[in-house]
């Protein structure tokens, strides 16, 4: 069992909040992900779970037991760090052994716990080298296998695959992921990258400024955005929001900008100003003068850049940039111009004075003025 409670956690250091209020439950067996830029609390946030720091407020529970005030080696935790932090001078053996020497276990049991994480890491090979005869990837499973062997609750890491080449560190997410899977733990892991956390995580929690922006599955974080903030964190090329307007039109709500115009749902709104969210890939070329229920925008194109089995074009419009995904079957050149199509289901608004996603309300949800107290809503 690793369930982990955060109630209310807050971190100040001085008079900077680098943690704000967080409130978050860990289930047990989640891959949970903390993302967010660099600054935004991740550390802070993980450290204190560990132990190693004191939260200014909250209490944090694990399987329901308050942990707040209980010292870290206490704690039924074990935490990978970015840097590794092995012992230099000892073995990977005994760098494995020392948190089991440390709760004073049996010799041939530590042996065998040992035997057992090498070979499942398959670094069994190298039990009798030092860390500095060893390859990045291999330190970093030598620190991951020490975290193992302690048979854990939960498991905490830090941006352990940051020190990584690119290609290794596609390799080692993969194993953290069947990792996992095998072992049915909890994990609590911090990264700045949208992809570990897109492709690891069960949950994802976006962090910015210290404060939660939106906690989900990967799959309803990047198909509903709750913020413009978390819309443009997501993905690669990230979505393209450009400033626009909706307005209610003859029973249709419809957006415009310059170069751009659409006709979304049915229903009737006061004008807004809003950020246009549409994703790189799904922008379409269509013919200029077909009609289509959607958004089009009238485009040049920029950049055509080949990544072998895609291509990205880079292009502008009147309100702004656009990053456009397509087939290599696409032919386009750099100045050529082009219709683009997104279709209603794949529009997200976000309200530019607030940056949260605007909803769709039905009817019944409304009140008697047409729009709700929070002021999020399009009025049908
Ligand atoms: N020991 C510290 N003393 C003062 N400020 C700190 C300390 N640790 C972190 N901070 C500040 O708290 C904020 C969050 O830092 P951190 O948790 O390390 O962010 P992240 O891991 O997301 O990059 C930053 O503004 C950072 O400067
Ligand atoms: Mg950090």
């Amino acid at each position: 069992m690793g369930t982990i409670e955060l109630r209310g956690i807050g971190r100040s250091f001085k008079s900077t909040a680098a943690v704000r209020d967080i409130t978050l439950t860990v289930d047990d067996g989640d891959f949970l992900v903390l993302l967010g830029p660099s600054g935004c609390g991740k550390t802070t946030l993980l450290r204190m779970i560990a132990g190693l720091l004191e939260p200014t407020t909250g209490r944090i529970l694990l399987d329901g037991e308050d942990i707040t005030e209980l010292p870290s080696k206490k704690r039924d935790l074990a935490m990978v760090f970015q840097s590794y932090a092995l012992y230099p001078h000892l073995s990977v053996r005994k760098n494995l052994a020392f948190p089991l020497r440390v709760q004073k276990l049996a010799k041939d049991e530590i042996e065998r716990r040992v035997q057992d994480v090498a070979a499942s890491l398959e670094i069994d090979q190298y039990l009798d080298r030092k860390p500095k005869e060893l390859s990045g990837g291999q330190r970093q499973r030598v620190a991951v296998g020490r975290a193992l062997v302690r048979n854990p609750k939960a498991f905490l890491m830090d941006e352990p695959l940051s020190n990584l080449d690119a290609k290794l560190r596609t390799q080692t997410r993969q194993e953290l992921t069947a990792l996992h899977r095998r072992l049915g733990a909890t994990f609590v892991y911090v990264t700045h990258d949208q992809v570990e956390a897109m492709t690891m995580a069960t949950r994802i929690v976006v962090l910015n400024a210290g404060r939660i922006e939106q906690y989900g599955t990967p799959e309803e974080l990047y198909d509903r955005p709750e913020s413009v903030f978390v819309a443009g964190f997501l993905g690669s090329p990230a979505m393209n929001l450009l400033d626009a307007q909706v307005a209610g039109d003859g029973g249709r709500i419809v957006v415009s900008a310059e170069g751009l115009g659409g006709d979304l749902w049915d229903g009737d709104t006061v004008p807004l100003d809003v950020v246009l969210g549409l994703r790189p890939e799904h922008l379409q070329i269509v013919d200029a003068t077909t009609a289509h229920e959607g958004v089009r925008v009238a485009v040049t194109v920029d950049i055509v850049e080949n990544l072998g089995g895609e291509q990205i074009l880079t292009c502008s419009t009147g309100a702004g940039r656009l990053q456009v995904r397509t087939s290599r079957d696409v032919r386009v050149s750099d100045g050529d111009r082009l219709t683009l199509h997104v279709s209603p289901e794949h529009v997200h608004l976000f309200d530019r004075s607030t940056g949260r996603r605007l909803e769709w309300v039905p009817d019944a949800a409304r009140t008697a003025d047409g729009i709700r107290a929070d002021d999020r809503v399009l009025v049908p």
